[in-house]
């Protein structure tokens, strides 16, 4: 028997209709939810994604390049002040290795992501993206290497970087301020992104759900934010802590809420790209199945050197090893098959509804 009420009934059908909801009723619709309509706005949200993409997961290959990291967030395990990591970064040398072996996988996005390693200036990393382009140039490139001014973006783009990933972590100035030290804030994350917009990168934006000190009210901002950035990839992933930070005592986000927001993004964003997060797949075995099943249609294997990966741990037991490496991509395969998915290795843009 399904029972679900009538007012959740109503609260996604607006959804679906308008792609937004007021801060009121994301907030009724996430505080109210059962195991019925879980199902139901599950089971809506995959077959807009069906729609649009059909059985097809795009495939992008991660290099975690540098876990030098400047910052110190509270809930991050390469934070500056976690003096017990192996600090590690990559040569353009090394960095084109992985390229070269996912190139051979069969790749065509390459996301070069790591912490804010000042050691990189906008000179090298234009002359490493130079070397990728021109040696793998049917392939998008996609930069995730945090804060920078408007022209080290411009320069980055006219190098050839194709998209950007930022997670803005929380849209509520008052929570931001929780998860970061002082010298960062909401404002400054937010100019990053409108300014990635308007130079015309492909740009992803998310958060964690479950962060320490997280309300639904918190969440119903995300979302309007995401609203009015409208990015093309929102990428969110359960909240898991990390024995080295200040939050290693918080409980990890919920695996439910995980999945119902991927559902509600992926019907307020019917074409954008929303992956499958490793950390949905640490925090349940089978998680990353089950992410897809509810809207999302990207995954990112990882590309970085065996021995980077273990030093690469934003939190505790990070899968490094079986199918969210590249190398256990036949393991992957299986995986979405079994749910009646196959992986697609096109670049797979962003692309506009028309
Ligand atoms: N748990 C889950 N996700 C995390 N991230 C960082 N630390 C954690 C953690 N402890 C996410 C952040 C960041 C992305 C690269 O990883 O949202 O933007």
């Amino acid at each position: 028997m399904i029972s679900i009420t009538e007012k959740m009934i109503k609260l996604v059908n607006k959804l679906h209709r308008n792609h937004v909801l007021s801060k009121e009723e994301f907030i009724d619709l996430m505080d109210h939810m059962d195991q019925d309509t879980l199902d139901f706005i599950r089971s809506l949200a995959r077959n807009i994604s069906q729609r649009y993409f059909g059985n097809k997961v795009y495939v992008r290959g991660l290099i975690e390049f540098t876990n030098y990291c400047s910052n110190d967030c509270y809930y991050c395990g390469i934070r500056k002040g976690n003096k017990e990591i192996i600090r590690y970064h990559l040569t353009k040398e090394e960095i084109m290795e992985c390229c070269h072996r996912g190139y051979q996988l069969g790749f065509r996005t390459f996301v070069l992501q790591g912490g804010e390693d000042p050691s990189y200036t906008d000179e090298d990393l234009v002359s490493i993206i130079h070397s990728m382009k021109e040696a793998y140039s049917d392939c998008a490139i996609t930069l995730s290497i945090g804060e920078r001014t408007y022209d080290s973006y411009q320069r980055l783009k006219e190098s050839g970087v194709d998209r950007f990933l930022l997670r803005h972590e929380t849209a509520n100035s008052v929570h931001y301020k929780k998860l970061h030290p002082r010298n960062l804030s909401l404002e400054n994350r937010k100019r990053c992104l409108y300014d990635l917009k308007e130079l015309g990168f492909q740009v992803g934006t998310g958060f964690m759900v479950g962060s320490p000190y997280q309300t639904t009210e918190c969440l119903a901002e995300d979302l309007l934010f995401i609203h009015d950035l409208k990015p093309h990839m929102v990428g969110i992933g359960p909240f898991i802590p990390h024995h080295k930070t200040p939050f290693k005592d918080q409980k990890p986000g919920s695996y439910e809420q995980t999945l119902l927001l991927i559902s509600i993004l992926r019907i307020m964003l019917p074409n954008g790209l929303l992956p499958a997060t490793t950390s949905l797949g640490t925090l349940v075995d089978g998680g990353r199945e089950q992410g897809i099943l509810s809207g999302a249609n990207v995954v990112m294997p990882n590309l970085s050197p065996f021995n980077a990966r273990k030093s690469y741990q934003l939190y505790d037991n990070k899968l490094h090893t079986g199918a969210e490496h590249a190398e256990g991509a036949n393991g992957l395969r299986a995986n979405m098959k079994a749910i009646g998915y196959d992986l697609s290795y096109e670049r797979g843009d962003f692309k506009p509804m028309i």
